[in-house]
């Protein structure tokens, strides 16, 4: 029963050296390691935990097959003074982000706005990580990458299209901020194999078979079907969701030249490097009228305060649940693991041969 599983508790320091032990043992170099480290373990604080510790061995499989390297860092190509097209050289997306993300920043501080696309790119992990940094500095952030082809567009039969994220943040006073970072499909993949790991069906309009039609069986989808996208069918505007998502495809593979759509490699594969395409926006609100920081904390107030209905609790805006997860972290004085997860570190720590995580508790 879910409500008995004692979860256990592992500092996040703790897991952020973890994580770098078994990056650096598969072939990264240290402060490639670190960047990934930093992702991963601000994934599992937010309560993202399929795109935390949960994706380590994907790094690390893509890092021993030489599919992923950590030989370059990544170098700007081509730049105006508010754009720039990156080559990622195909090390780990989180280093290949950073370096745009920060590009971004800087030309932001500088003229206002810095636009900033990657191409041979590898999984970035969670959109969010990369726009809380623009945050943090006072600027609007926006973070799009393509993924491998899961998405079946309306009216389609086929995955054609990745659950291609979007993250916007926004900061507000006081350290509070918008910080909306999602799929453009319904639901992520990791759904959808819980379900059928607990031999559950799935809710219609979260996935189809491979014909396209919408299924309940999780196998179907999981097999040789695909994802719907954000919004489900036609009928309840699933074509949104993949209008979403294309967009989010031109800002990145498009705009990037790298592979793009059905060109990705399978989510399943990893006989060749990714090529992905992403992209990176920083822009410094105090280019457009004044008081922006006030007037976000106003609406967010506003929302916030609003009479929820009856039996629901209140009303959040995008980013609370993440703030909530991570305050929880920290009085728990670190990150809540279901014990599979611990016992998965525990199996990867033995395969790459090097010292096992700590854990420190269990609540
Ligand atoms: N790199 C990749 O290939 C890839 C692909 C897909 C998703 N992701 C990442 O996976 C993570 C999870 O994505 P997801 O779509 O499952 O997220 P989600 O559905 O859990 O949350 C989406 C957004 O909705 C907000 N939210 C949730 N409940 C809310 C409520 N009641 N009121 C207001 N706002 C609310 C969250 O703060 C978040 O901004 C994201 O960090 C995303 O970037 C990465």
């Amino acid at each position: 029963m879910e409500g008995k599983v004692k979860y256990m508790i592992v500092a996040a320091e703790e897991m952020f050296n973890f994580v770098v032990r078994c990056a650096q043992k598969a072939g990264a170099r240290k402060s490639h390691a670190e960047s990934l480290a930093e992702l991963l373990v601000a994934a599992d604080t937010r309560g993202h935990f399929s795109h935390g510790l949960n994706r380590l061995n994907m790094y690390v499989r893509d890092l021993q097959s030489n599919t992923t390297s950590s030989k370059d860092d990544p170098k700007v190509l081509k730049e105006t003074p508010g754009t720039a097209l990156v080559d990622g050289c195909n090390v780990l997306g989180p280093v290949v982000g950073k370096f745009c993300i920060d590009l971004a920043i800087k030309k932001a501080k500088e003229i206002g706005i810095g636009w900033v696309c990657a191409t041979g790119s590898n999984h970035f992990g969670i959109a969010g990580w990369y726009t809380i940094r623009a945050a943090n500095e006072g600027l609007l952030g926006m973070a799009f990458t393509n993924t491998s082809p899961l998405m079946v567009p309306t009216r389609g039969q086929r995955p054609a299209l990745g659950t291609n994220p979007i993250s916007v943040a926004a900061p507000a006073n006081e350290n509070d901020s918008f910080v909306l970072d999602m799929a453009t499909t319904t639901v992520a993949l990791g759904k959808v194999e819980i379900n059928k790991r607990k031999d559950m069906d799935i809710p219609e309009g979260w996935g189809v078979d491979g014909e396209g039609k919408v299924t309940t069986d999780p196998k179907d989808v999981l097999a040789d079907g695909g994802l719907l996208p954000l919004g489900g069918v036609e009928e309840t505007g699933g074509y949104k969701g993949y209008g979403l998502a294309l967009m989010t495809e031109v800002f990145c593979g498009i705009l990037a030249g790298s592979n793009y759509g059905p060109n990705i490699r399978s989510w399943k594969s990893n006989s060749t490097a990714a090529n992905l395409g992403q992209c990176f926006v920083a822009l410094d609100p105090g280019a457009f009228a004044p008081g922006f920081t006030d007037r976000m904390s106003d609406i967010m107030a506003s929302l916030r305060g609003m009479t929820p209905v009856e039996g629901q609790p209140s009303v959040m805006v995008p980013g609370d649940p993440e703030r909530s997860h991570e305050e929880k972290c920290k009085s728990l004085g670190g990150i809540p693991y279901h014990p599979n997860q611990i016992e998965y570190a525990k199996i990867l720590a033995k395969k790459l041969g090097i010292e096992d995580v700590k854990v420190k508790g269990e609540s």
